[in-house]
């Protein structure tokens, strides 16, 4: 089969590899319609997570069921399929609590695992003809109508960006009438925005230094901040004075709920070019109001090979603890519990609640995927979430 491959920092390739097949009595086989590339392949496009050489990418997959193994209960040949990127096994003591991005199964040398991801597992990526999907019965989630139809790039962010997105609101509280600051207009931040929309915040701030992704943004009903036009922080205070805050509640200036849909990789705002780590944390404890909360979805990794001038290759990182504690901010981080969330969230897409679809920018086919991670790598041309169609 053919398959996104990593060769080195910025080096991708289409290359033959062995077909992916049925392992365990558990799996089933994957005939791939659309593969999404996300921020998250690029922290390893970087060069930056510790990939190895020859790992097969991709962990957004959307397909059809081509083959079952012998233990395989609920899925069936035929059946359409989301597989949501943080696989896991459905039973153990974590995925009963619906924490399935801590499965006890999935990984031997740890907890949690994804397709196509460094330090997460052996699972091969999802960036190709066909995809094995381990434990089946918990991770298909299938999908009515037919490949390639008018909801193929809304189901695809299902695997991803919008469950994490969803996460993200979850994290950082947002419930109907919350004010909400999403740093970060990637698929991620758009779709965490469009969320905070959907759950009944009242105002929803996005803040990103790329115009197409803010246009995105005003497009989902949001207000677009550019890092262009000076610090955030005091642009979306000043906005929020100046639209008339209550009297006696002007001291709520800030926003209830903020979100990191940036990570570690977070750009220096100023000359937003190179790397400042705490960048967005640091905006983000200035702008919260007290007693708010923060959901950190930008992903922080554990190891970096080349950490910015005042990151560590550890992930360490210096926090403004000070004004968090003081202020009494509740903090959620970490990946999204997709056990709990993808389900419904694919019915708010079947009833036509929800369009998150209307991220996806780009399609190609997989043997365009080098050109097309160069362009997302920089941000430029517009990308914000390419798919791949096999
Ligand atoms: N928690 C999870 O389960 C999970 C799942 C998927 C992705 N992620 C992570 O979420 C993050 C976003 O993913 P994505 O696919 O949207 O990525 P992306 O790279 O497309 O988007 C990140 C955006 O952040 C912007 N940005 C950079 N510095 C900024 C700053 N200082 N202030 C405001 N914006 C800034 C960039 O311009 C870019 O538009 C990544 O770190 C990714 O790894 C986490
Ligand atoms: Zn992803
Ligand atoms: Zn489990």
């Amino acid at each position: 089969m053919r398959a996104v491959v990593y060769q080195g920092a910025r080096d991708v390739a289409v290359k033959e590899v062995p077909d992916a097949d049925i392992k365990d009595p558990t799996d089933v086989l994957v005939r791939i319609t659309s593969s999404a590339i996300c921020g998250s392949d690029l922290h390893m496009y970087d060069g930056r997570t510790g990939a190895e050489p020859g790992l097969v990418l991709g962990h957004e997959p959307l397909g059809t069921v081509v083959e079952t193994g012998p233990g395989v209960q609920m899925v069936r040949a035929g059946d359409r399929v989301v597989l949501p990127t943080h696989l896991f096994c459905g039973l153990c003591a974590a995925c009963a609590r619906g924490l399935s991005a801590a499965c006890l199964r999935v990984r031997p040398d740890g907890f949690g695992a994804a397709y196509g991801y460094a330090g997460m597992g052996p699972y091969t990526g999802a960036q190709a003809d066909l995809l094995r999907v381990p434990y089946a019965d918990a991770n298909c989630v299938r999908l009515p109508g037919e490949p390639g139809d008018e909801r193929e790039d809304d189901f695809v962010t299902l695997a991803d960006a919008f469950v994490t997105g969803w996460h993200a609101t979850e994290l950082a509280g947002v419930r109907p009438g919350r004010t909400v600051a999403v740093f970060g207009a990637g698929p991620v931040g758009l779709l965490a925005a469009y969320s905070a929309r959907l759950r009944g915040a009242a105002e929803v701030y996005v803040v990103d230094g790329v115009p197409e992704r803010l246009e995105k943004a005003a497009e989902a009903a949001c207000v677009p901040v550019s890092v262009a036009d000076g610090d955030p922080v005091e642009q979306i205070r000043d906005r929020r004075r100046r639209a008339g805050l209550p009297r006696g509640e002007e001291p709520f200036d800030g926003v209830d709920c903020g979100i990191d849909a940036v990570g570690f990789q977070a750009l220096d705002r100023d000359g937003f070019a190179a790397e400042k780590p705490s960048q967005v944390l640091d905006d983000l404890a200035r702008l919260v109001n007290q007693a708010g909360r923060l959901g950190i979805a930008g992903v922080y990794a554990g190891k970096d090979l080349h950490p910015a001038p005042e990151g560590h290759s550890d992930g360490a990182l210096r926090l403004p603890w000070g004004t968090l504690w003081g202020k009494g901010v509740t903090i959620g981080t970490g990946r999204t519990h997709d056990r709990r969330y993808t389900v419904p969230l694919r019915d708010l897409i079947v009833s036509g609640r929800a369009r998150p679809g209307f991220v996806v920018t780009h399609h190609a086919p997989l043997e365009q995927a080098p050109a097309l991670y160069e362009e997302f790598d920089r941000r430029a041309a517009g990308v914000i979430k390419p798919v791949l169609n096999p």
